[in-house]
């Protein structure tokens, strides 16, 4: 393979970036060329495509967002949309496809390996719900820009004696509010892989007062309902003083940490050392700390499961 093409789909999230990076760099060392599809599946369908040099991701590692920009693309659904999409990367050579993003992104490039183009998935979202690896690039950073907006919302929660319903990301998936909730010593962590009891939750509530708990911190994950209802709920059963904080896009931003950049970087090699061993169809992840690829079409076939453990401890922790 002497010519790949490096695209980000969907949601950015933080760490897509050194991603990019690591894909051109890779490529580059080993004489492959590499293309830049500017504005995911979109920019794919009507040619926005371009070269990359070493230089061109100088510069990023630390940057949040994606220097190749990104979109939703529901027209990707069709077959004759994703075979222009084959057409545009045969008209400039390019071989094989590394597909950096989540869900949607995953099903795109699934349907280019069933037409028969080579593509590596690369999981690329703060929502931490793609099967085949145990974390995905952006959900450390994500967790870390919770955490601290938990903390600061903690400080006013005391200093106010007031309950707090802080809705994060996630999707259909808890892990955002799960992680978070636990550590960043929430009260009550609602998820949408686990049923709740509006009394439950208001019992917990009262038995914290009671032993003379100043604030509380309740983490409802966005695929559960909205914080604004659930507060308004609470508010009307326990008539505590509640308020109301919905992270939203700011968990999107921000320069990576550390941890993705180094799960960026491992994962954008691997994808173009398996474009060049001619292994397409597969999606790379992280098991164990370890490397492992699956393919594309059985990776998809499996769910996302959230840590049921970390769920329990999160309730025995926070009595
Ligand atoms: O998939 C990432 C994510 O941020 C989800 O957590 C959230 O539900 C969704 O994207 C928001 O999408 P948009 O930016 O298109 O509103």
């Amino acid at each position: 393979m002497k010519k790949i093409g490096v695209l980000t789909s969907g949601g950015d999230s933080p760490g897509m970036n050194p991603a990019i990076r690591a894909v051109v760099r890779k490529a580059i060392y080993h004489n492959v060329e590499v293309y830049g599809i500017y504005g995911g599946y979109s920019g794919l369908i009507c040619g926005n495509i371009k070269k990359l040099e070493l230089g061109s991701v100088g510069d990023i590692i630390h940057r949040g967002g994606t220097m190749l920009h990104s979109a939703r693309c529901p027209e990707f659904k069709t077959k004759d949309v994703q075979l222009k999409g084959i057409e545009q990367l045969n008209v400039h050579g390019i071989e094989g496809l590394v597909v950096i993003g989540g869900d949607g992104s995953y099903r795109g490039a699934k349907a280019l390996t069933e037409h028969g183009y080579p593509c590596v998935g690369v999981p690329g979202t703060i929502d931490n719900d793609i099967p085949g690896t145990e974390l995905t690039i952006g959900f450390d950073t994500a967790l870390n820009t919770v955490i601290d907006a938990v903390d600061k919302i903690r400080d006013t929660a005391t200093s106010h004696e007031r309950t707090f319903v802080i809705e994060v990301m996630g999707r259909d998936a808890g892990d955002i509010a799960l992680w978070a909730g636990l550590a960043g010593g929430a009260e009550t962590i609602l998820i949408p892989e686990e049923n709740y009891d509006m009394n439950e939750v208001a019992d917990r509530l009262r038995k914290g007062q009671e032993r003379g708990k100043k604030h509380s911190i309740i983490i409802v994950a966005e695929g559960v309902c909205s914080g604004v209802e659930f507060a308004k709920e609470l508010q009307e059963l326990t008539n505590f003083d509640t308020r109301v904080s919905v992270l939203g896009h700011m968990q999107r931003g921000g320069s990576p940490t550390a941890a993705d950049r180094v799960l960026a970087s491992r994962l954008g090699a691997r994808a173009v050392e398996l474009l060049i061993e001619g292994k397409g169809g597969r999606a790379v992840g992280i098991e164990n700390n370890q490397l492992v690829d699956y393919d594309i079409v059985e990776a998809l076939s499996r769910k996302h499961v959230l840590d049921l453990e970390l769920f329990k401890l999160s309730k025995e922790l926070s009595i």
